[in-house]
């Protein structure tokens, strides 16, 4: 944020007739409907690659300073915004979008990506790609055209690379954090969010189709974080661990949205074993760990936040979005496995609340920042902070979804949903963004936090 960029949304504040700030009525469903369009609205400011001068390959793409992954995640969560709220306003701009990322082989590998900005295509990004796929499946999402490659034939394709990746040349199997041996920043690490993704994937997919294949995979999975020490016998999800190294040392970093996407894949076949201890014991054991996300200060009770970078001001522009799927993957649990839905929604509530109050910034005033316990809008913004306190606050309507669907639910023609929420008129958003700090600083979080991992282990300190 450059004091510049301050000056002109104060300027702006005083002479343009401002949208009043988020009020946010968390007994009323109509007011989170309308908080949850703005914040939609304010993030998909963001993107344009969906003019009819768009190259192919940038259909359904965000600009720098965002990866490819961190789409794929937006479109993710527009998916749930629809299926949650029944507002159509961004259902054809993600339809658009997902089709365009199928890539060549309908497997979600894009060779566009294999070559962008840092080099980057890893596991973890195509599994949030194909997570995106699952919820398109689950709620019955508009389909691509007849003569595009369909949602599940493409999910079940990226899951078949992903499982033809498994490694066991180190560490007794698992997946490398990059698909390319090219992309030296992280083709030796395996780490916890390329494993838990393709866990997730795997579970959705078992309970959607119910393969059996898919339930192995998942097992299999969850068996060998736990055997490296990704998944500690507290249910603590750290980070990742150098494979060159046969996996004997673990970066004991934690993230929100490792957590999450863990937690969400526990519950599924919690789920689709009809309840059985085993996956009711991680569930409960992730949820409760869980907890060390929220509650970052005696004034901010149950209110989520990223220890790792948020209260130190850190976070690069991939972590400015965790908190967006630890919100929807723990809303998506509460439908799962239904024992857990009050502990969650408190947590849900808090959020959301915190993160209102901290939608109250630039031009519009209505803009997101990233710190939700501190009252205020902490002068950041993005793509992940829209995005964040769009998911913590939508997953308070995701029961209004009903139950995730399976393929037997597929001939049950779901009905037209044909609402659009109206927004009051607003200051235009033609203003181009200003970058991110933490992301204009480091041209690449993945490298940075891979180079930190590197860099411990090659020195031998104990940072971990
Ligand atoms: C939606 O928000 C606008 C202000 O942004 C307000 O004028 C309107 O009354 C709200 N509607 C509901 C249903 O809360
Ligand atoms: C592109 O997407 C934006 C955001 O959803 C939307 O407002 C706009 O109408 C879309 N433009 C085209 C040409 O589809
Ligand atoms: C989406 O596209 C369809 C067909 O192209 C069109 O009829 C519909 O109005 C569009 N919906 C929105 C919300 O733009
Ligand atoms: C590498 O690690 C795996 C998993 O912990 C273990 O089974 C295997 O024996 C180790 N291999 C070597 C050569 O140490
Ligand atoms: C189950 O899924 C696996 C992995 O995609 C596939 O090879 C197999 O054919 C599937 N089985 C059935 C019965 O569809
Ligand atoms: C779960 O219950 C359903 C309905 O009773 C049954 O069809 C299914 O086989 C059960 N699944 C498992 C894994 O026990
Ligand atoms: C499975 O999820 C459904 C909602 O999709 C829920 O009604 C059911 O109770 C869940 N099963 C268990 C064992 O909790
Ligand atoms: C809560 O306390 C923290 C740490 O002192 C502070 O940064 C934050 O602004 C406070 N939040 C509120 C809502 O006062
Ligand atoms: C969306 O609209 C359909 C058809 O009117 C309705 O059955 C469904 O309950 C609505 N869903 C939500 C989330 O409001």
């Amino acid at each position: 944020m450059t004091l510049l960029w301050c000056r002109a949304a104060l300027a702006a504040t005083a002479v343009l007739p401002v949208a009043s700030s988020i009020q946010l009525n968390l007994d009323d469903e109509a007011s989170i409907r309308n908080v949850t369009a703005t914040y939609a609205y304010g993030m998909m400011t963001y993107y344009s690659n969906n003019q009819t001068n768009t190259p192919d390959d940038k259909i359904g793409n965000l600009p720098a300073p965002y990866y490819w992954w961190e789409s794929g995640a937006m479109w993710g969560g527009l998916i749930d915004y629809w299926a949650y709220t029944n507002d159509t306003s961004h259902v054809n701009t993600t339809r658009q979008a997902l089709v365009a990322n199928f890539g060549p082989n309908a497997d979600l590998v894009v060779p566009a990506q294999r070559w962008d900005e840092a080099c980057f295509a890893g596991n973890d990004d195509q599994a949030f790609w194909a997570l995106a796929l699952m919820s398109a499946l689950e709620y019955q999402f508009p389909n691509p055209s007849d003569s595009d490659p369909q949602y599940l034939e493409v999910a079940k394709a990226a899951f078949d690379t992903m499982a033809a990746r498994w490694d066991l040349t180190s560490c007794n199997g698992g997946l490398k954090w990059q698909i390319f041996p090219e992309n030296s920043y992280g083709y030796d690490y395996k780490n916890s969010i390329s494993n838990g993704g393709f866990f997730a994937l795997a579970a959705r997919l078992a309970r959607y189709t119910g393969n059996q294949t898919y339930v192995d995979w998942a097992s299999k999975t969850w068996d060998w974080c736990q055997e490296i020490g990704l998944i500690s016998d507290k249910f603590e999800i750290f980070d990742g661990s150098d494979d060159t190294l046969n996996c004997s040392r673990i970066n004991h970093m934690q993230w929100s949205y490792g957590v999450g996407i863990f937690l969400h894949g526990a519950a599924t076949l919690y789920n689709y074993t009809n309840g059985s201890s085993i996956w009711e014991k991680r569930t409960s054991g992730l949820l409760e760990r869980s907890a060390v996300f929220f509650s970052p200060f005696d004034n901010a009770t149950n209110i989520m936040y990223e220890p790792a970078c948020e209260t130190v001001s850190t976070c690069n522009t991939d972590q400015q979005s965790f908190k967006a799927y630890l919100g929807r993957f723990l809303a998506k649990t509460a439908i799962l496995a239904p024992y857990t839905a009050s502990s969650i929604n408190t947590f849900l509530r808090a959020s959301a609340a915190g993160a209102a109050k901290s939608c109250s910034g630039g031009r519009d005033g209505v803009t997101c920042g990233s710190k939700w316990y501190t009252g205020n809008w902490d002068g950041t913004n993005g793509v992940g902070q829209q995005l964040s306190a769009l998911e913590v606050t939508q997953a308070l309507l995701a029961t209004k979804a009903g139950n995730p669907g399976t393929q037997a639910d597929v001939h049950i023609a779901k009905p037209a949903a044909t609402t659009t929420i109206n927004l009051p008129a607003r200051p235009t958003t033609t203003e181009t963004h200003p970058p991110n700090d933490a992301a204009a600083m480091s041209t690449s979080g993945k490298m940075v936090l891979v180079s930190v991992a590197l860099m411990a282990v090659l020195s031998g300190l104990r940072l971990w």
